[in-house]
């Protein structure tokens, strides 16, 4: 007994030393928390449980069999957020620069099934060289092992990445199917293959920090939702938007109590919108201002600036916002943001989190290289993503709502829930100067019947009673109430339900 218990804290106190102090030195001085450090900053204090500490890889291959780590280079277990069961791994670089084995893949998968089992998120801390190098195809099937526990959760529990060091290779893709990615910035990597392989293949010379730094894929790919400044913000971060999921798609999100009156009139709101209809204004200081505490925590900031999304709360409950943004592009709808926004409200409608939206979107952007990239296929996905949503959806006409993009933010007739315009709003099938110069093209040579025409389609046209006649908007609202409005919208829509038809799956265009 007594040699069990000494055996025990020996194989412990090795495990916590990893790949040895001079690699732990080596991790600091990138400026890198080590794998258990940063467990210690996600989970409450105390409340993490380790499993699978005395698991070691099977490899004896190139000399492996004398080079054992209690625990294969990855920390997994559970703990708590804020009081609230979470499941965790977190992939040790000083340990075989944090590459999967077999071992390893077992351990994260054992995990991923608990999650699921008990219906608690799981959050990855992802710092891997990689597929195992000496284990060969075991390495392999133990990536796919983990992609098909992914897989299998998504839309069961949230999943989130957290990029903290390269992601080379099998590392990146368990990260793209989970629903959030962050990363570090100047110390976190994500590649299918790195600036070498680029280098033999394409001639492309290529650092890894453009090629796959935390700045390109929160600005250029759009893969990444944020980046942080260093490990211990990323950390903080995570557990602050934590708060605002639910921990399986059967659960509300956690109400978070707030003394910002649900009826709060917010009067600068009445002077967002400029006189001028091709003045842009920002967006996100509607968004601020009609949220609980102003509080929005917003994703890919930097990428599809054209619309926004983030969560934030209304009357104590969390609300996904999805908003055109005048301020890029007009507001316009482009391959990019279509995604952007197609990804962010399947989520919400996965994880019974209302979407409120706000328009303002003169249309689709029109040009050669988004009809060549496939516009009409990506902007299909918000589209879809809409109309299959069947959580509470709220929205708000602030100004444009022109063509197919009047349809596709949440109209009404994407069973959208309630919808209101302000008095600025236009709801056309375009806007006044492009209709009249199509209807009445004949009179292009005569500058004075155009502006007739033009003002006359604008006075007809340019206001939201056309489509408040149909009943396609219920209310126009007054700026300065939309916080209330909003609010009670989503009161009422608290236990909506929608029942739809079987099938195994839509066939979402991909
Ligand atoms: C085994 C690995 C490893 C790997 C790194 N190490 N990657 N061991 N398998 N994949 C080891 C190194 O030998 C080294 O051991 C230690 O980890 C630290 O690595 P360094 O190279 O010294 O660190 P650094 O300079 O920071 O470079 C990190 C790195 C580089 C960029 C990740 O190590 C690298 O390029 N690794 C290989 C990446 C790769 O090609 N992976 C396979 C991808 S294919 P010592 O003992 O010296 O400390 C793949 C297929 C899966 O993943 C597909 C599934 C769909």
């Amino acid at each position: 007994m007594h040699n069990i218990v000494r055996l025990l804290e020996e194989k412990r106190a090795q495990a916590r030393l990893g790949g040895g102090q001079a690699r732990i030195d080596a991790q600091h001085a990138k400026g890198k928390l080590t794998a258990r450090e940063r467990l210690e900053v996600l989970l409450d204090e105390g409340s993490f449980e380790e499993w699978d500490l005395f698991v070691e890889h099977r490899c004896s291959d190139f000399g492996m069999d004398a080079q054992k780590v209690p625990g294969d280079g990855v920390v997994t277990g559970h703990g708590l957020i804020n009081g609230r069961p979470v499941f965790v791994f977190s992939q040790d670089f000083t340990v075989f620069g944090g590459s999967l084995s077999e071992a390893h893949a077992q351990k994260i998968c054992k995990i991923m099934d608990t999650a699921m089992r008990v219906g608690a998120p799981v959050i990855g801390i992802n710092d891997s060289g990689g597929a195992r190098i000496q284990e060969g195809v075991a390495s392999l099937g133990g990536y796919a092992e983990v992609f098909q526990r992914n897989v299998t959760a998504s839309g069961v529990v949230p999943q989130i990445s957290l990029i903290m060091g390269p992601c080379a290779g099998g590392a990146v893709y368990s990260p793209a199917l989970t629903d959030f990615i962050f990363m570090v910035k100047d110390s976190s990597y994500m590649f299918v293959t790195g600036p070498d392989v680029v280098k033999t293949v394409t001639h492309e010379e290529v650092t890894a920090e453009d090629l796959g730094g935390a700045l390109t894929h929160t600005t250029r790919s759009g893969v990444a939702d944020l980046a942080f400044e260093n490990d211990i913000e990323a950390l903080i971060r995570v557990r602050e938007f934590f708060n605002y999921l639910p921990s399986n798609n059967r659960e509300k999100a956690p109400a978070c109590a707030s003394d910002d009156p649900p009826d709060r009139d917010e009067p600068s709101l009445d002077t967002l919108v400029p006189e001028n209809p091709n003045q842009p204004y920002d967006m996100r200081e509607l968004i601020t201002k009609v949220a609980d505490d102003g509080g929005f925590f917003e994703l890919q900031p930097e990428h599809a600036g054209n619309i926004l999304i983030g969560f934030g709360r209304m009357g104590g409950q969390t609300v996904g916002f999805v908003a055109n943004q005048p301020l890029v592009l007009a507001g316009c709808l482009d391959i990019k943001s279509s995604i952007k926004a197609a990804r962010f409200v399947r989520f919400c409608d996965a994880f019974n989190i209302p979407v409120v939206t706000f328009v303002d979107v003169p249309g689709f952007l029109p040009g050669t290289s988004q009809e060549y990239g496939g516009i009409i296929k990506h902007g299909a996905k918000l589209l879809y993503a809409y109309a299959e949503c069947t959580v509470p959806k709220v929205t708000v006409i602030t100004r444009k709502a022109y063509g197919g993009a009047y349809d596709v933010m949440s109209s009404k007739h994407l069973r959208g829930d309630v919808n209101f315009a302000w008095p600025a709003a236009e709801i056309a099938v375009m806007g006044a100067k492009g209709a009249v110069e199509i209807i009445f093209r004949s009179e292009k040579d005569d500058p004075e019947k155009l502006a007739a025409r033009e003002a006359e389609y604008r006075g007809k046209f340019a206001n939201p009673f056309i489509a408040g006649a149909r009943g396609y908007i219920d209310d126009v609202i007054m700026p300065h109430g939309t916080r209330r409005r909003v609010c009670r919208a989503l009161a009422m829509l608290r236990d909506k339900k929608i029942d739809e038809p079987w099938r195994k799956h839509g066939n979402l265009p991909l």
